[in-house]
């Protein structure tokens, strides 16, 4: 009974090891709330209205139309928690675009439904919100979009239902993966010519006047006028974009991409004002690139976090050892560790001080104090320890937060590989490479640095691997090939 009871609790205590951490969601005030709740009641308010100005109006009518409110607020949380669980850190900018894109297509529908076609009121919103936040939201937003018409009078066409929902889900499918403003071009172009083919096919070749026609884009049942409006408003969509994101802190993959050029200013300084730093960050972007690829997490975003998590050492790169070249350690002259633990610190502050000035999206911003987390400078720690024993270890430790996201703690993890792995001689065996991955790895975990990162223990083993196999190609260039003087060619 008792070894039952034992292995019960082995299997409960295993259990429990596996299971990802619940991530505490971002807050949202009071005031936020409300205002989103109330945009909620007015997009529900438009959407039904209608129904109330039937005459005579008797009961089951006000209880068809309560119906319809009630449902159209539901569907309007229901968008709201789609796009928080797609986006655990969305702010409630984003989810105040969201619903306002909402709010303007019921209001457009009211006001030009019969001028312009559902086409060009649907797709081109779903364009951004799969941009910024996700195909999965911009999924939802479309389905809610596309079923709630508030005028009961306009009928749409059957066949171009069915062509606004294709379209809609594949702008919405690809805009989410689109890494370049070249291939968002490319589907302004193709969706408007494959809905014109589709209508043309579905709808009927009587429906195109393009000569005769006087209103010739604004002539809503025109297949050919329909899809031109649709490229055209696509093509605004695209343009106006980037003020979405600085508007709405949007962090587009193609924004990404931009960030990530290494010839962005604050980078080539870094490349020439601290040319180890550099060389440390190159190397790291190919540690966090690797392990994110093992565990399907996002590349572009650790690539670009991680060639902007030490640009805070601008301030006095000299003051950081991969910096100093043999000369002389300005820390030695200080001789005071805990001036040298606030230098260390101040790579963190004044690195939140240059994404201030630059303009960094926030995602890529919080890689520069969560990659030290609340990590102990053991070093100087140890030298303050060796002048006074009672010193505090509170002024050693760097004030965090902790790793928030699979991304940061895969950059705070090879951080601290970075050094041990360049440092290892090259005869190392890889059991001995992968001994010192995982005895970094086990102490930063040991410490809780891990704690809110929501990296499962099967995550952090793939993570071990990629780092085993970067070290792998890192010897391997570093083996130098036999050459021969009659060795000419290659
Ligand atoms: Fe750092
Ligand atoms: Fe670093």
């Amino acid at each position: 009974m008792q070894n039952i009871t034992t292995t019960l609790k082995k299997l409960f205590y295993l259990w429990r090891r596996s299971q990802v951490p619940v991530k505490q969601p971002i807050k949202i005030s009071r005031i936020d709330n409300l205002i989103i709740f109330l945009v909620c009641i007015l997009i529900s308010i438009i959407s039904s209205y209608k129904l109330l100005l039937i005459s005579p109006l008797n009961i089951a009518d006000i209880f068809s139309w309560f119906l319809t409110f009630i449902e159209i607020l539901i569907s309007s949380g229901v968008l709201i928690l789609v796009s928080k669980k797609e986006n655990p850190t969305i702010s409630s900018r984003q989810i105040f675009l969201i619903i306002t894109l909402l709010l303007a297509v019921q209001v457009t529908k009211l006001a030009l439904a019969s001028t312009i076609s559902p086409l060009s009121m649907i797709i081109p919103p779903a364009l951004i919100i799969s941009q910024g936040m996700g195909s999965i939201t911009a999924l939802a937003w479309v389905s809610i979009a596309s079923l709630i018409w508030p005028d009961p009078e306009i009928v749409i066409n059957n066949n171009l239902f069915f062509i606004l929902l294709v379209c809609a889900s594949i702008v919405s499918l690809l805009g989410g993966r689109i890494r370049s403003r070249a291939q968002l071009l490319q589907l302004s172009i193709f969706v408007p010519i494959g809905s014109f083919l589709s209508q043309w096919i579905l709808i009927g070749k009587d429906k195109i006047s393009i000569i005769n026609n006087q209103d010739f884009v604004l002539a809503n049942g025109d297949i050919f006028s329909d899809s031109l409006l649709l490229a055209i408003v696509m093509l605004f969509t695209i343009l106006f974009i980037p003020i979405f994101e600085s508007i709405f802190g949007l962090l587009t993959k193609a924004r990404l991409l931009e960030l990530a050029d290494k010839e962005k200013p604050l980078i080539r300084r870094l490349s020439l004002e601290a040319p180890g730093t550099f060389e440390h960050t190159l190397l790291i972007c190919g540690l966090a690139e690797e392990a994110t690829r093992m565990i399907g997490g996002d590349i572009d975003l650790i690539k670009t976090g991680a060639l902007y998590h030490d640009v805070g050492k601008l301030h006095a790169p000299n003051w950081f050892i991969e910096n100093q070249d043999g000369s002389k350690n300005p820390h030695d002259e200080l001789d005071d560790p805990i001036k040298s633990a606030e230098v260390l610190q101040a790579h963190v502050d004044e690195g939140l001080k240059f994404a201030r000035k630059n303009r960094l999206p926030k995602l890529i911003a919080n890689f520069i104090p969560e990659h030290q987390g609340t990590l102990k400078m053991g070093y100087f720690f140890q030298k303050a320890k060796e002048k006074n024993l009672d010193i505090n270890e509170y002024y050693f430790r760097y004030k965090g937060p902790i790793p928030q996201s699979k991304e940061t703690a895969i950059l705070m993890l090879a951080d601290g590989c970075e050094a041990a792995l360049r440092a290892m001689n090259i005869n190392a065996s890889d059991k001995e490479a992968l001994e010192t991955i995982s005895n970094i790895i086990y102490s930063r975990q040991k410490d809780g640095q891990l704690d809110d990162s929501n990296l499962s223990k099967g995550e952090i083993f793939l993570i071990k691997r990629a780092f085993l196999n970067v070290w792998k190609r890192i010897r391997h260039r570093r083996i130098q090939y036999p050459t021969s003087k009659n060795n000419t060619f290659s």
